[in-house]
């Protein structure tokens, strides 16, 4: 599987990416607007197109990774991106990788515990502030799931 940083040929179709998946290129973490028009990180294309998204970004002295999207799952792409992510933080002397996911994605949760990220924080009712800055964010989550907190994970590495 072939990895690529984001660049400036890549940019429109991952944001048009971003926006597809994720309503806007704008992700509400902690009540915290976060653009992503220009945000860092990888994706992995084949001949169809792009297949995986991980964006992050450096701050505090820790990796954010701000949104992870695979579109084949199942098939190693979120793993890979994930490692990729890892690398980087070790190259650059990082510790500690931090990330939001919310009570419905279960998926993500098993995902991110079997990658060997922690739960490390909760953030009960979040959602309702995130909907006053994003009100695309729906009521219901992955699975039927009411979408309602953040859970916030943490990996060392
Ligand atoms: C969570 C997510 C990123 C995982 O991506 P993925 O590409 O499916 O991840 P992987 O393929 O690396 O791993 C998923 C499973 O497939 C397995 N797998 C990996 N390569 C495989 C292969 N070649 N054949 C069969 N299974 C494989 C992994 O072992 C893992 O299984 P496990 O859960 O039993 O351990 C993806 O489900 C996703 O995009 N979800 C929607 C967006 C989202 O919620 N993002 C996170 C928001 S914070």
């Amino acid at each position: 599987m072939k990895i690529y940083r984001i660049d400036q040929n890549s940019r429109k179709k991952i944001n048009d990416l971003v926006t597809d998946r994720w309503y806007s290129l704008d992700m509400i973490v902690r009540g915290e607007r976060i653009d992503l028009s220009d945000a860092d990180g990888w994706y992995t294309a084949d001949e169809g197109g792009i297949t995986g998204l991980l964006t992050f970004r450096i701050i505090g002295g820790e990796m954010e990774i701000l949104s992870l999207d695979s579109l084949k799952e199942n098939k190693g792409i979120g793993t890979a991106l994930l490692d990729t992510a890892v690398s980087e933080a070790r190259d650059k002397g990082i510790e500690r990788i931090v990330l939001i996911t919310t009570n419905d994605n279960i998926r993500a949760l098993r995902f991110y515990q079997k990658f060997g990220f922690d739960m490390c924080g909760f953030f009960r009712n979040a959602l309702d502030r995130s909907r006053k800055l994003k009100p695309e964010i729906p009521l219901i989550g992955t699975d039927g799931i009411p979408l309602k907190h953040e859970i916030e994970m943490e990996l060392f590495v």
